[in-house]
This record gives structure tokens, sequence and C-alpha cells, in this order.
């Protein structure tokens, strides 16, 4: 007699979330690709920064607002960015942005109304993802992501912002050649 092998299917929710996990991972491979195709040959920062804004606001599901905040004398002040217009001023340590400098971390934001000090430019805005860009050791600033949708970014955003803001900063230094 041959034993019964019990075949044991994934639930369903878990499928779903595999299938959204992988699919999220491999825009984010399509996402990098495409950056290094914009940076390639070009060094002028300002365009290389407004290309990357341009390239996640329009490539990202469920983005109202995607650009940078460049630190200056303790502020981090407007950089390239698409979508409505925004602060331009936000002193370190404060709002989403300035904590992220100012921590030097990553910071997820599932629902900015429960985030002590959120800046709201856009009252549109309900979750936010900010990424700080590094030289070495010192903060150069911060890329935003904002969505209309509660809860919209998690740690495979994280994960893939960091790696693209991280190729970025390395091509302006000539470290990828
Ligand atoms: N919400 C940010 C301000 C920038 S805008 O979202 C574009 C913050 O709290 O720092």
């Amino acid at each position: 007699m041959s034993a019964k092998v019990a075949k044991r299917r994934t639930p369903a929710s878990k499928r779903s979330k595999k299938k959204r996990t992988t699919a999220k991972s491999e825009s984010y491979a399509n996402l990098v690709a495409q950056l290094r195709s914009l940076l390639n040959g070009e060094y002028d920062f300002i365009a290389n920064t407004a290309n990357f804004s341009s390239l996640v606001y329009n490539s990202l599901p469920d983005v109202n607002w995607a650009g940078f905040y460049l630190l200056q004398d303790h502020e981090l002040v407007l950089g390239p960015f698409q979508g409505k217009p925004a602060c331009v001023r936000i002193p370190l340590g404060k709002g989403v942005c300035g904590f992220a400098a100012k921590q030097c971390e990553t910071v997820i934001v599932p629902n900015v109304n429960e985030f002590p000090g959120h800046i709201a430019c856009d009252p549109a805005s309900k979750s936010e993802i900010v990424i700080p860009l590094f030289d070495g050791e010192r903060v150069l600033g911060v890329l935003d992501v904002d969505s209309t949708s509660l809860g919209r970014f998690d740690d495979q955003d994280a994960e893939g912002l960091n790696e693209m803001v991280t190729i970025l900063v390395a091509h302006e230094e000539g470290l990828d050649e």
C-alpha cells in the first residue's frame, strides 16, 4: 500500500502576498536598470535628481509626490521633484523629512496623521517614506515619496529606494566607474 501524501496548498491570502512581493522586487529591479541607463554618462546633480524624481513618480503605483530635499546649513531645502508645489524649507529635526535626516535613518510613516510634527504640504497625502542620502557618514539630503493611500510603503520600498539613492550618490561621486 502506498503512503498517501497530503497535498498542502498555500492559502490564497499567502499566495497573493507572495505574488505581490515578487512583483514589487521585480519592479524595483526594473527601476534600478532604468535609473542606471538615465545616469549613464551624465553627472549633473540637478539633471540626475530631476530624472530620478520623474522615474519614481511615473513608475511606482499610487504615488502623488516624489522628490528631494537637500541639506544646507541645518535646513532641508526643496530640490528637484514631481507632484504639487511643496514647502521649500524644513529645519533639521522637523517633519518626517527633518526627522529622517537628523536620525540618519529611513522612515516609513503608514499614517501621516499619527506622526507628531508631520508637515502637510498636500493634505491628500496619507502615507510617506523618507530615505536619507549619504556621502559616507554625512547626510546630503533626503528622498521623500508620498501616497494618498494609508500604509502604501513597506520594507521592500525602503530596500528598493535605498538601492536607487545609493546608486545615484555613488554615480555623482564617480564611484561606479
Ligand atoms: N511631509 C513632509 C514634508 C514634505 S512634503 O510631504 C512634500 C514632512 O513631514 O517632512
